[in-house]
């Protein structure tokens, strides 16, 4: 399996909101539904950063690792809208290894000077390799480097990487160790895990091995997945199982939570419920990066922003777009806006005509003459909801 393999196979399954599905309009009046006493760690508190390693994050909301989006542009504009780190799509150790600076691999290394702190996310089979690919993404200036041991895609199971690893505790932590003993040891060294390989005991066993041995081995950090490596995205993420890894490290060590983190409620929920020090938003995120500066605004006990006008979205399909064309060149910036656009439409008031406007889109050209359709005349968007994305995969099995 190459690069091109590990970011080219998501279903964009995408499904339509329904007015039904949106959120209440409580929320889309604006009203803040938080009291300033929930959310377990008080408002005043909240202005404190977080410390993976010595590596400084403004607040707890993160952009996710997302193969096949979370690029440059989708990192710089979710930067832009609030989120305090953000994260690589993952990238094979081999692959590293044997890259060289070419302009149509450049982008996978590229970071702007506005995305510090950036975590590099990589996966692999072998240990020793597996530490040469961490070194080339410390190289690169990654502020962070993640392992993934969490990819539930059958291609990557059957290549012995990602979540298969939760089945082979020894290798795992042999691939903690290397990672940690070859990066600089400025450079923080965090874990990205499913709950198990399935929900038998065995499994459960392998977790917490593998956890503990990480943070025993030096690693800053461990982002938990609430579902197994089986479930894939069949059924939700347990954020009881979260909160169980929280009590079980303690205070001192970081544990960031994901899964199912689709609106700002969400996210302060999940903190609230389960106690993780951070969350990464996935899926949430894709042609939302309004998520970030609406759950920065109810943490910081502000009252919900209200969504974004569809001026404003137009304004941010144009950004994001010119992100890519830098990226990428003009020809493949409309393969990559096109999953993007799909994304956008779900905050339009018409989102099943703009959806379908956008979804065929070959050019800038038609990209700007859908907006000047269906964005010219401003007017309130539409806050996004779990249905739009909850179909949605990585690796599309
Ligand atoms: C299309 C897609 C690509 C993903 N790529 C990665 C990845 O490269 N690295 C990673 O650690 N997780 C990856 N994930 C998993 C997400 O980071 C996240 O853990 C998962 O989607 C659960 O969060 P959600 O339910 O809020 O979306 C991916 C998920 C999706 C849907």
């Amino acid at each position: 399996m190459n690069q091109a393999e590990v970011t080219s196979g998501d279903r964009h399954d995408d499904r339509h909101s329904t007015e039904s599905g949106r959120l209440p309009a409580k929320l889309a009046r604006g009203d803040d539904p938080f009291s300033k006493s929930c959310h377990g760690v008080a408002v005043a508190d909240r202005g404190r950063s977080l410390k993976i390693g010595d590596v400084s994050i403004a607040s707890p909301f993160f952009q996710a690792a997302l193969s096949g989006y979370s690029d440059l542009p989708m990192r710089v504009l979710a930067r832009r809208h609030g989120a305090a780190y953000t994260l690589c799509e993952v990238m094979l150790d081999q692959f590293l290894v044997q890259l060289t600076d070419r302009p149509k691999t450049r982008h996978f290394l590229e970071i702007s000077p506005e995305e510090s702190p950036v975590g590099g996310q990589l996966m692999g089979s072998e240990p020793e390799q597996f530490a040469a690919g961490a070194v080339k993404l410390a190289a690169a200036g990654f502020n962070v480097i993640d392992i993934n041991f969490g990819c539930p895609v059958k291609k990557v199971l059957g290549r012995c990487r990602g979540g298969f690893h939760l089945s082979q505790p020894e290798v795992a932590l042999e691939i903690v160790a290397r990672t940690r003993d070859a990066v600089p040891a400025d450079r923080p060294v965090t874990v990205k895990m499913r709950r198990g390989i399935d929900d038998t005991a065995e499994a459960l066993d392998h977790f917490f091995r593998i956890l503990d041995g990480a943070f025993s081995l030096g690693v800053a950090a461990v982002t938990v997945h609430g579902r197994t490596v089986q479930q894939r995205y069949v059924g939700p993420s347990s954020w009881p199982f979260l909160a169980e890894v929280k009590r079980h490290v303690g205070p001192q060590r970081l544990i960031f939570g994901s899964g199912d983190l689709f609106t700002a409620d969400d996210c302060l929920r999940m903190i609230d419920q389960t106690g993780v020090d951070g969350v990464t938003i996935a899926r949430g995120a894709i042609g939302n990066p309004w998520i970030f500066r609406q759950v920065d605004a109810l943490w910081r006990g502000e009252p919900m922003p209200p969504p974004p006008t569809l001026a404003e979205q137009a304004e941010v399909i144009r950004e994001h777009y010119r992100l890519c064309q830098q990226t990428y060149g003009e020809k493949r910036s409309t393969v990559m806006m096109r999953k993007f656009c799909i994304k956008y439409s779900a905050s339009h008031p018409d989102h099943a005509t703009v959806r379908a406007a956008l979804v065929g889109v070959g050019s800038m050209a038609e990209v700007e003459s859908v907006l000047q359709t269906h964005y010219a005349d401003d007017r309130p968007g539409c806050y996004v909801g779990p249905e739009v994305h909850g179909a949605q995969q990585e690796g599309g099995s």
